[in-house]
């Protein structure tokens, strides 16, 4: 299972790279303007600073609605740097976008994707991810996990190629939920990756083995 955090801040960013685990970084446009990243140059340029700090894909999201200029812009997006994933949304024109950016050697991220119908018709398309939100669909009473396997059965069934990244992750269960239904990406902030580390019988184990190890160590 991969792990992206899903932040556009950079010391986040880094500190999850540093942990070591660190697969790659999604973005969308709330997060980028809570950063107070705004006007194409600086947002391009943040963008670069994602990728050099991390190894893998970073997601950037388009903001045209419309065929030409999603195109215009995923082409742009790639052009800035190698790992760059054009996130496009699930609309009709992003489906045609997304069909293009495939048929043209341009990775990219389906998002707002709530339904199993619209993740058929993404990897159908052709794209690399599909971003199912399941902390959006808990927050109003349906199950996000439930969606992600039933996009796992889908993609299965035909041996689709597509990823499915889960996202709106919002805590350590939804990315241990996750791996068991077997999505291949998950993206979350960085206390979702580092809530898989705590578990008070290791802080207590710990502790009692450098006591004694001070004990006969003295
Ligand atoms: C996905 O790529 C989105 O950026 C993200 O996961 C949305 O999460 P939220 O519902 O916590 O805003």
């Amino acid at each position: 299972m991969k792990f992206f955090i899903d932040t556009a801040n950079l010391d986040q960013i880094k500190e999850a790279q540093e942990l070591g685990v660190l697969d790659g970084v999604t973005t969308n446009p709330s997060l980028m303007a809570k950063e107070g990243i705004t006007g194409k140059d600086n947002i391009y340029k943040h963008y670069k600073k994602i990728c050099d700090i991390v190894d893998g894909d970073v997601s950037a999201e388009v903001i045209s609605t419309d065929f030409e200029g999603m195109v215009k812009e995923g082409e742009e997006l790639a052009e800035l740097h190698e790992q760059i994933i054009v996130k496009v949304p699930m609309i009709k024109e992003g489906i045609k976008a997304i069909k293009y950016f495939s048929d043209n050697g341009i990775k990219t991220n389906c998002t707002l994707v709530f339904s199993a119908g619209q993740a058929l018709l993404a990897a159908k398309a052709g794209a690399t991810y599909v971003s199912p939100f399941i902390g959006r669909l808990d927050d109003i009473s349906t199950d996000g996990l439930n969606l992600i396997a039933e996009i796992r059965l889908i993609y299965d069934n035909y041996g689709f190629e597509t990823e499915i990244l889960a996202a709106s992750v919002r805590h350590t269960m939804h990315v241990l939920e996750c791996a068991k239904i077997g999505a291949d990406v998950m993206t979350g902030p960085l206390s979702s990756i580092e809530g898989l580390l705590k578990h008070p019988l290791t802080d207590i184990g710990l502790e009692k083995f450098l006591a004694d190890y001070k004990k006969g160590n003295q």
